[in-house]
């Protein structure tokens, strides 16, 4: 099969969240099981060209932008340790700046820079004669792709078997535009935008709902998501477009890739291990509370150590961590290792609460793939008390490193993580439901109850990382979702 993969975030060469790390990881699955691959990005004035072997080609492609045309020049790059060709679309205009969407508020023209983006990705296949049999696109940055395909490719003889498959990463970002603006930027009739159009969300335009609307088949990130966005408020005010499509709206798990997170081959840990070795992780513990600075004379102090990697937004629970953790770490209950970035106040509320528990809570900020990493092998719990989660790849990555996760149960936090049951000896780890600080408060005393608990700690890291979340099945599973796309279109 053809893929075409459209998206704002591919790792390693830019990325926010877990949105770079399935488009980088799916395409490499999909090229192992014999599929073409093609992905599209912006050149981010942040990629390091040099780094990556990005070079630039002589294509320069005609975008079709408006009533008038645009430029982009082409650079080719390819997945780092593959042949599967990324090619970076580099306009001065749009993408020769810092940052991929800009700070807090985004980049004032983000609309102008991603449905240009939408737009170029099928100027560049025609280009290099690819003939996509799926247009793949992710989250409200590459949504318009889907209208798109219908409204402008439809008749085109090039995209004759092009079908459109649109993947939910998260309904809290949509894509509101200015709709004089969208519509004239995606080269669409201003008439087409009325109350209760396609395109049109109280008032203005929204690239999530034209997405949802106009593909052939819609996915999210995880079977227990696609539920709770048709029928609860996690739809964000969707809810009626998602249950229209409701027959075509797929929940596929994400899942890991082994090559970049397994604990037997990672390249940042201090010792590599596996579920035979796992006192390993005592080094590793140590190794990372080292590298956030606890005095070696502390660290013989044996505290479980609870670690969080992450986006700092409403989104990832910060709120009723802070509700519930002061107790914990006046107390002498257990260490926090946190590497977050994001909004200021949480990035203040974190930075306070380590200033006044040294040896208690340790916070890293700015993005940082290598602490990162320290932080799934080397703590004993991995912390999750997102408010939602359309998916979540890091408590997958902390069961791959028989790290306890202690997550809330919504959406895939809830398909992915297991309650171990001490009669039993089954499950993975440890969930609570109400988004209460008090809730949380009882699942960490749950978890310290537990740490070290024999023959249930044992237990509960095995089946852990027994658990198999590989990006394998995922692809596949998108694959298929690609023949009913096919189907559908015909
Ligand atoms: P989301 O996409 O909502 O941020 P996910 O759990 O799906 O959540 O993916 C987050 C990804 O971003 C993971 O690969 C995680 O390791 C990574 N990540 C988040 N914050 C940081 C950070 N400060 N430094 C390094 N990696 C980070
Ligand atoms: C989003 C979600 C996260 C998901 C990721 C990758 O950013 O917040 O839950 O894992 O996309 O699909």
């Amino acid at each position: 099969m053809n893929i075409l993969v459209a998206t704002a975030e591919v790792t390693p060469f830019a990325k926010v969240g877990g949105l770079a790390d399935m488009a980088g990881a799916l395409p490499k699955a999909w090229a192992e099981d014999g599929h073409n691959v093609v992905v599209i990005l912006p050149l981010y004035g942040t990629i390091d060209t040099e780094k990556f072997g990005i070079v630039k080609t002589d294509m320069l492609v005609d975008v079709p932008f408006g009533t008038w045309t645009e430029y982009a020049e082409v650079w080719h790059g390819t997945l780092p340790g593959t042949t599967i060709p990324v090619y970076f679309l580099r306009s001065s205009d749009y993408y020769d700046r810092p940052g991929i969407y800009g700070y807090h508020e985004g980049f004032e023209d983000n609309d102008r820079r991603f449905i240009f983006l939408s737009r170029a990705i099928f100027e560049v296949a025609r280009a290099l004669d690819f003939r996509p049999d799926v247009v793949h696109a992710h989250d409200y940055h590459t949504a318009p792709c889907m209208p798109m395909l219908k409204v402008h490719y439809h008749n085109d003889e090039f995209f004759r078997h092009t079908a459109g498959v649109f993947t939910i990463h998260n309904m809290a970002y949509q894509g509101m535009y200015d709709p004089q603006r969208a519509m004239e930027f995606c080269g669409f009739p201003a008439s087409e935008f009325y109350t209760g159009s396609w395109y049109e969300q109280d008032g203005i335009f929204n690239a999530m709902k034209a997405g949802i609307l106009f593909a052939d088949k819609i996915t999210t990130v995880s079977p227990t998501y696609a539920q709770e966005i048709r029928w609860t408020p996690e739809g964000m005010g969707l809810q009626g477009a998602l249950q229209s499509r409701g027959a075509d709206l797929i929940g596929v798990l994400n899942g890991i890739d082994a090559g970049t997170w397994s604990p037997l081959h990672d390249e940042h840990i201090a010792v590599p291990y596996d579920a035979s070795s796992l006192k390993k992780k005592d080094i590793n513990k140590k190794a990372l509370l080292k590298e956030v600075g606890i005095s070696a004379s502390e660290m013989k102090r044996d505290l479980p150590v609870v670690g969080m990697v992450t986006r700092l937004t409403e989104q990832k629970g910060v709120s009723i961590l802070a509700a519930c953790i002061e107790s914990f770490v006046a107390n002498d209950r257990f260490r926090l290792v946190i590497l977050g970035s994001g909004e200021a106040k949480y990035e203040d509320l974190l930075k306070n609460l380590a200033y006044r528990y040294p040896d208690h809570v340790r916070v890293g900020t700015g993005y940082n793939e290598p602490l990162s990493h320290m932080i799934q092998a080397g703590s004993d719990f991995y912390l999750m008390p997102s408010k939602f989660e359309p998916c979540g790849l890091t408590q997958m990555f902390a069961l791959a490193y028989g790290t306890v996760p202690i997550v809330r149960s919504v959406g895939g936090l809830a398909d992915t993580v297991q309650d171990y049951d001490p009669i039993t000896f089954t499950g993975t780890g440890i969930r609570f439901h109400r988004y209460t600080g008090e809730a949380l408060q009882q699942a960490l005393e749950t978890a310290l109850r537990l740490y070290k608990r024999e023959p249930h700690w044992s237990h509960m890291r095995r089946n852990a990382m027994a658990q198999d979340n590989s990006i394998v099945t995922t692809a596949r599973r998108y694959v298929e979702v690609f023949g009913w796309a096919q189907e559908a279109r015909r």
